[in-house]
């Protein structure tokens, strides 16, 4: 077995984590039109909860807060009662899970708003490219900049969601704040050209973020709540913010104040390359105190060296654990790991889901020998 610290446990808080590696936030549009998990998201989060911790696929909180055909909800009954079923059916094989919350701001159609209204965002600013629909893909149109007045009900959706969570079995939410979407609409001065008190100075920029994760903590509380950050990473595009790092450096001290329980920082570009982009990563580390989770393109022999000097705490695995619900597993025995199929990431059934193989018994025991 390769001696690494990926697989030594972590408290997590309360939280005791098995090991150190993180089943990544991935999209995967299987819910109902409905936003409502099925029988097989059971099934694939059961498969996958040995990893240390599970973050759910980013779950919409509220109707409007839905960007992409059959992502699943966290604000109605029937999405919590279905979700109870997937943590019950994590913890049971010993995982932790928590789940994403997530408001897409203008990242959306009006095909998956309800009654057809616009998608809204900090200001009326246009986003690059297409929205995933239930008919395929259709051009984004120009979001309706949210009134200031609207932000307190949109702050009460977050907690709401967060309850729900709670409710739902949860082990903590994580806020996200990353990737374009509507928290990040907020903090950048491409897509917030707000002459408020949410807009304007960085202060501004961050003023509607901060109110989400104060009153999320406010809703369970700090020792449940994670935040994911994505410093340059260019979705839906308008990410031109001229000074990334002066912006990130003070997005995180107000984080840290905060003490949520770790900060997921996605390194370099979203599924892309990591970190050639001169930003500092390590300014970001040194200003938060608590569990750092390092996210984007990691292999063993990287999360094992960043692992043992402490830049890292906890790493995040996305597509590997798309095609190996037992990627530990196989990472700490050194069996070969099953490739992903793009064609399936999105939407279908079991196919590219639940159907990629575990290592057999026999298997298990053949890598033991060798090792
Ligand atoms: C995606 O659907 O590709 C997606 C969703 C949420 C993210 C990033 C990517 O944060």
């Amino acid at each position: 077995m390769p001696k690494s610290k990926l697989f030594e446990p972590f408290d997590l808080g309360p939280t005791r984590l098995a090991n150190r590696a993180v089943m990544a936030p991935l999209t995967r549009s299987r819910a109902t039109s409905e936003g409502v998990p099925k029988a097989m998201h059971v099934e694939y989060y059961r498969q996958r909860a040995g990893a240390g911790l599970i973050i759910s696929e980013a779950t919409n909180i509220s109707p409007q807060g839905r960007g992409y055909a059959w992502t699943p909800g966290i604000f109605s009954d029937e999405q919590v009662s279905a979700w109870k079923k997937v943590t019950d059916a994590v913890r049971a094989e010993g995982g932790r899970i928590f789940l994403q919350l997530w408001h897409v701001g203008r990242i959306s159609h009006p095909d998956l708003q309800l009654g057809g209204a616009a998608p809204v965002s900090a200001s009326a600013v246009k986003p690059e490219g297409q929205a995933f629909t239930e008919a395929g893909f259709k051009p984004h149109e120009t979001p309706r900049a949210l009134e200031e007045s609207e932000l307190p009900g949109l702050v009460q959706d977050y907690v709401k969601a967060t309850r729900n969570a709670r409710a739902a079995g949860f082990d903590g939410v994580e806020v996200h704040s990353a990737n374009g979407y509507l928290l990040d609409q907020f903090l950048r001065d491409g897509t917030n050209k707000r002459e408020d008190r949410y807009g304007g100075s960085v202060e501004n920029r961050m003023r509607f973020p901060l109110e989400v994760l104060d009153a999320v903590i406010e809703a369970w509380d700090n020792d449940h709540v994670g935040i994911r950050i994505s410093p340059v990473t260019i979705m839906g595009g308008n990410n031109t913010e001229t000074d990334k790092q002066g912006l990130f450096n003070a997005y995180v001290e107000e984080i840290a104040k905060r003490r949520p329980i770790y900060l997921h920082v996605i390194e370099g570009q979203t599924g892309g390359d990591r970190k050639q982009d001169g930003f500092d990563y390590e300014a970001l580390r040194q200003r938060f105190d608590g569990a750092y989770m390092g996210n984007n393109d990691y292999d063993l022999d990287l999360a094992t060296k960043q692992l043992e000097t402490g830049e890292v705490d906890l790493i995040c695995f996305g597509k590997p654990f798309i095609s190996n619900p037992d990627l530990v597993t196989r990472l700490s025995l050194g069996a070969p790991l099953n490739d992903w199929d793009k064609d399936t990431f999105y939407g279908g059934d079991e196919k590219g889901y639940t159907d990629y193989p575990a290592l057999t018994a026999e298997e298990k025991m053949r890598y033991v020998q060798a090792a």
